[in-house]
């Protein structure tokens, strides 16, 4: 068996939680390959509503195993919370997640880090979400991290106070104010929390169940256009987004990947600093923001909107292989006239159909306008019934990109999803 990838193509929040969740209903096994709980993964079923950080979206399914795999990076407090919910609502969480034990440690330090560190680049600041999730990444990198294998060590809290030590001295180039012991206890208390969960070598996991035949599809956060080497460079997060960083987060190999399904939403958000070429700021984006309900489902803050952008789109199929598109929320757009699609960009004067290196790189979108649908699409259950202008437009996307669009979102619920 092969392990399936789902990752999104633009700047987060493409609404993968919601059609991970959906899809989990064939797959034993849903893993999270990278990240740390920057993601917000908001799933709606029942008229219940949940928000994931760093759990996998298959934990509602019942005979669902869910690992959280060696390239994600785990705040054992937000995970703690994030499983006490998850209880309360009857989720049986400790008997269907696995975590790798190579998976490493968010500390309270790494928190402070991140904020003094955005606190010091002023106006230039990535807009991270504070989650402490560059630091972390720093510290595995430069083999300083302390990883969720090492809780059952006995010098465990050796190993953290020699880490949180070396943040001392690293935080003093900031003249940050901060009290360096906040959260500590709660942090050391929901350590305990952690050691009643099954701890495993991911990557002899992982594959043991591939050859048992089990199919595994894993679940990417983030988008293809925050990664850090391919995205907007700063302005980006500290993890490979992309299909590659399933293989490294998981311990599988390239041949093992099966089937990788790109999403993206049929409009453009991005929130956090960095370009955006197609971005609204007008009432046609204030209009997105609002009926598409983009706020940050971790922070909060209001998600910055703006017309489809093809040539950022067919750079992230092309980095990730993509075989199946997946788009989402088209029925925001319902009651628009016209809705555009930049086709290509124009850079000092000349036009040009590739993502520049240029981060900072003036890009002027050239667009195709379609005619909007002007119908409610949130209660439509089979293709047959779709408007012929939004067929146009999803026929465009399929054209340019050369992949299918398989299956379309069309509201936030489970049952608001057509598969082609
Ligand atoms: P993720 O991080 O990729 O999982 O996406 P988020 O959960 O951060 O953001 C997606 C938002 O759009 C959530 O509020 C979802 O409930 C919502 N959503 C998902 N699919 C659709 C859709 O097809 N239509 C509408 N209107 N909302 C959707
Ligand atoms: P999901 O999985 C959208 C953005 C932040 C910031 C940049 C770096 O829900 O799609 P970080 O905290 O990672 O150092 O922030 O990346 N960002 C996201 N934007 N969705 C996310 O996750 C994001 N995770 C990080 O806003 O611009
Ligand atoms: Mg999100």
């Amino acid at each position: 068996m092969k392990v399936d990838v789902i990752l999104g193509l633009q700047w987060g929040d493409e609404g993968k939680g919601k059609i991970v969740d959906v899809l989990a209903k064939g797959y034993p096994v849903i893993a999270r390959f990278q990240g740390g709980p920057n993601a917000g993964h908001s799933l709606q079923f029942e008229d219940k509503k949940f928000v994931l950080h760093s759990i996998p979206s298959g934990i509602f399914r019942k005979n669902t195993q869910n690992i959280i795999g060696n390239g994600v990076v785990l705040d054992p407090v937000i995970f703690m919370e994030e499983c006490n919910k998850l209880l309360e609502m009857g989720v049986p969480v400790k008997e269907r997640l696995l975590i790798s034990k190579k998976a490493h440690l968010i500390l309270p330090t790494h928190r402070i880090i991140d904020a003094a560190s955005e606190a010091s680049k002023g106006a230039s600041k990535i807009g991270s979400t504070l989650k402490g999730i560059g630091p972390t990444y720093m510290d595995k990198t430069g083999r300083n991290g302390v990883r969720v294998g090492d809780i059952l060590s006995p010098n465990f809290t050796e190993r953290f106070y020699a880490l949180k030590n070396k943040h001392i001295s690293f935080l003093k180039q900031f003249d940050y104010p901060c009290d360096i012991d906040e959260n500590e206890s709660q942090w050391l208390e929901s350590i305990d929390f952690l050691k009643q969960f099954t701890l495993i070598d991911g990557e002899y996991a992982i594959n043991h169940m591939l050859d048992e035949n089990k199919r595994v599809l894993a679940e990417g956060a983030q988008g293809s256009m925050l990664d850090v080497d391919f995205g907007s460079y700063p302005f980006v997060t500290s993890s490979t987004t992309t299909c590659a960083g399933a293989c490294t987060g998981l311990g599988i190999s390239p041949s093992s990947i099966g089937t990788v399904s790109g999403i993206f939403k049929a409009y453009c958000t991005r929130v956090g600093s960095g370009p955006f070429p197609t971005e609204l700021n007008d009432e046609t984006g204030e209009n997105l923001r609002k009926l598409g309900f983009e706020f940050g489902a971790t922070t909060g803050r209001p998600r910055r909107t703006g017309w489809l952008d093809l040539v950022a789109l067919k750079y992230a199929v092309m980095i990730n292989g993509v075989n199946q598109l997946i788009m989402m929320k088209a029925d925001v757009m319902d009651t628009l006239d016209i809705i555009k699609i930049a086709v290509s960009y124009k850079i000092d004067g000349k036009k040009t159909d590739q993502v520049p290196y240029d981060t900072f790189a003036e890009i002027e979108p050239i667009y195709k306008e379609f005619k909007g649908w002007k119908r409610d699409l949130t209660k439509i259950t089979k293709e047959d019934d779709l408007p012929y202008e939004f067929m146009t437009y999803v026929r465009f996307i399929e054209k340019e990109t050369g992949i299918p669009i398989n299956i379309i979102s069309l509201g936030p619920d489970r049952e608001q999803t057509i598969i082609r």
